[in-house]
């Protein structure tokens, strides 16, 4: 079988140990592995990885070294083309001329809708693996990337507290996350923070605020709400406006982590994730599997359907909340 493998969307830590095992599970199988550059973009350029000799084809060195690699070493990219049918016709003769058999894209919601898309012109069989930081996608308890990101987060937060104690001030922190306050509420609870603020709960000034005087009567005299980018108000210097409105009875400051929560090596847990997935799906494509993306869900290797994965909204853990708020105190 020759499988394309490709990295679309927005970069995650985690996408290279994920073609590593890729192509070390489907080259070990006897079977061919292009690796397509900047995601559909790639497809639609022909802009295939070369390897040593020249030739459009990963071998098992191609990929040596790539489990601690941060950022997609095949590049990465949003596509506007594709997102038309000309271009979806275009890639689909593109795959055939190529004698593409199979494709694992390697990317969060977009890049399994362009996929559905895709296959609705185009024969071969799909595959995807979750890559995203954003955590977002049903069939999975985690997508690859989400831990580094935490990770990244968390030690940023953790630095930002530092100052914030030292001038008694209190800190918004922005995250990433446009629909999903999963990076958040993660990075909120690990790093002992005051609050959160997520697309999913109903950001309540009022009640903040109501809740910082609070903390400050108990005597707090640093805080750390962190804001995912989605929070249905705003992001970060939207809040900090309302909350001095609101009277907020700290002196404040935003923070926004942006892109920085991409880079980094990818976490052992984000390498092991994508290693196993990686070799799951060139296993399951091998074994017939198609239109689905590969998932770990309590433990064990999961196919769900490409279209669920990303036509509902992947539910936060309440009980989480939960305890982040029990232990704001
Ligand atoms: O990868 C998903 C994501 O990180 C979102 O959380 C964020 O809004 C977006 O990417 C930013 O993407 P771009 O790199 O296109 O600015």
């Amino acid at each position: 079988m020759r499988i394309g493998v490709f990295c679309s969307g927005g970069d995650a830590p985690g996408m290279n140990p994920c073609v590593r095992a890729v192509v070390r599970r489907a080259v070990s199988t006897g079977n061919e592995v292009v690796g397509i550059h900047r995601g559909y973009q790639g497809l639609l350029d022909e802009d295939f990885f070369l390897n040593v000799v020249g030739e459009p084809r990963m071998t098992l060195r191609s990929v040596s070294g790539w489990s601690r690699l941060g950022g997609a070493r095949l590049r990465s990219s949003r596509c506007e083309e594709f997102r038309t049918e000309a271009g979806l016709v275009k890639a689909a003769r593109i795959l055939t001329k190529h004698g593409i058999d199979a494709l694992i894209p390697i990317g969060g919601d977009g890049t399994s809708r362009g996929a559905v898309d895709l296959m609705r012109h185009w024969n071969g069989r799909v595959v995807s693996c979750p890559g995203t930081i954003d955590n977002d996608l049903i069939g999975t308890d985690f997508t690859i990337g989400f831990s580094t990101a935490v990770q990244t987060a968390v030690e940023a937060v953790d630095k930002i507290r530092d100052t914030a104690e030292s001038h008694e001030r209190m800190f918004l922190v922005e995250v990433m996350g446009r629909h999903s306050g999963y990076i958040a509420l993660h990075t909120a609870l690990a790093s002992g923070a005051e609050g959160v603020c997520i697309p999913e709960t109903f950001t309540d000034i009022a009640g903040i605020a109501d809740h910082l005087r609070v903390l400050k009567e108990r005597g707090k005299t640093s805080v750390m709400v962190v804001v995912a980018e989605g929070d249905e108000r705003g992001g970060a210097d939207v809040l900090q406006k309302e909350l001095a409105a609101a009277g907020c009875p700290f002196s404040t400051r935003v923070v926004v982590l942006g892109h920085l929560q991409r880079g980094g090596c990818p976490s052992p847990e984000d390498r092991i994730l994508a290693s196993r997935l990686g070799d799951y799906a060139v296993t399951a494509l091998l074994d017939g599997a198609n239109a689905v993306m590969a998932g770990v869900s309590a433990g064990t290797n999961t196919l769900t359907p490409l279209e669920e994965t990303f036509t509902g909204h992947k539910p936060l853990p309440a009980e989480l909340l939960q305890l982040l708020e029990s232990l704001a105190m």
